[in-house]
């Protein structure tokens, strides 16, 4: 297997069914050019990625599962467009372009967002309804909704607010990591086991996606300190500028690497009892040692 070359089809295809989801009549042109902008502008497609990754080796159908993963994209870019706000972390640059609210003003980078969350809802209700009410169907969109909320990444992000400034510990880092990147992170593997109709996978897929997920942030976090904002594509020392409680900052940049590494080490052998053709080994892999 060409892991890059099977990671771009995937990307390729994730990124052709965002841009038909984005063909919107009968909104405000305005809405539709904010949006589009955060969403098709760039982003690794990671959630989405693994979604359709995780349906296919556990011998589901791509397409059956493509518009929820496509729905986890949405929100993702939305936790970001308002993630960058000046009233949270405060960032001008994302995805390599300006921030939403530098180009569209706060107002309309906040109903931009908004409606990236609603729309994530609307398209995967369709998609529900078009199924017949299956209930794989219906579950998969209560783990998204779920993932999303108070309880997951919201309830994440409130942690990373109210620890600014705060010195947590280790404990209380991982929760926030769990909950802030984790959660979206684990949803999105869910549904593909999910809408594979493989019930039998679900523990296994969530060891794997809790590893996963905290150790994608450890590296997000171990980015913003030793990065480059070009390839980042978003400026680094944000978090030291906010007094952001991260990895880094708690444990320092060698043990973080270190934990990172541990992680994500454990969430590769647990993917190779799920994916017999190498490409989510891989992709953990990748992951770890990414520079963007
Ligand atoms: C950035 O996520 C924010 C985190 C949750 C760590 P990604 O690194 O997946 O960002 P994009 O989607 O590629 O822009
Ligand atoms: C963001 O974490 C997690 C979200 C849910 C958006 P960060 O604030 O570290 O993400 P970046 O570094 O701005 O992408
Ligand atoms: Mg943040
Ligand atoms: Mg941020
Ligand atoms: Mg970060």
């Amino acid at each position: 297997m060409d892991f890059i070359n099977e990671l771009k089809m995937k990307q390729d295809i994730v990124n052709k069914h965002l841009e038909s989801l984005m063909n919107v009549e009968n909104a405000p042109k305005s809405i539709v050019e904010a949006m589009k902008y955060s969403l098709l502008g760039g982003g690794k497609r990671i959630r989405p990625v693994l979604g359709i990754s995780f349906c296919e080796a556990l011998g589901g159908r791509i397409e059956d599962v493509l518009t929820f993963s496509c729905a986890i994209e949405l929100i993702h870019t939305y936790s970001l467009i308002h993630d960058d706000l000046p009233a949270m972390d405060n960032d001008d640059f994302r995805r390599g372009r300006p921030t939403s609210h530098k180009v569209f003003g706060e107002a309309m980078a906040i109903l931009a967002g908004d409606s990236l969350l609603n729309y994530a809802f609307e398209i995967m209700l369709n998609e529900v309804v078009k199924n017949n009410c299956q209930p794989r169907f219906v579950h998969a969109a209560k783990v998204i909704s779920n993932a999303s909320g108070i309880t997951g990444m919201i309830g994440g992000q409130v942690m990373d607010i109210q620890n600014e400034d705060r010195k947590v510990n280790i404990d209380e880092l991982i929760v926030m990591h769990s909950m802030k990147t984790g959660a979206l992170i684990e949803a999105s593997c869910l549904i593909g086991c999910i809408i594979a109709g493989r019930e039998d996978k679900i523990e296994d897929v969530k060891e794997y996606s809790r590893k996963l997920g905290i150790a994608f942030q450890i590296v997000d976090d171990i980015l913003d300190c030793i990065g480059n904002s070009e390839k980042l594509g978003k400026m680094v020392g944000s978090d030291a500028a906010n007094h952001k409680s991260t990895f880094v900052t708690i444990l320092g940049l060698e043990k973080s690497k270190k934990f990172a590494k541990e992680y994500s080490e454990k969430a590769k052998s647990i993917a190779h009892t799920i994916d017999s053709t190498g490409f989510i080994p891989a992709l953990t892999d990748y992951l770890l040692n990414r520079d963007y």
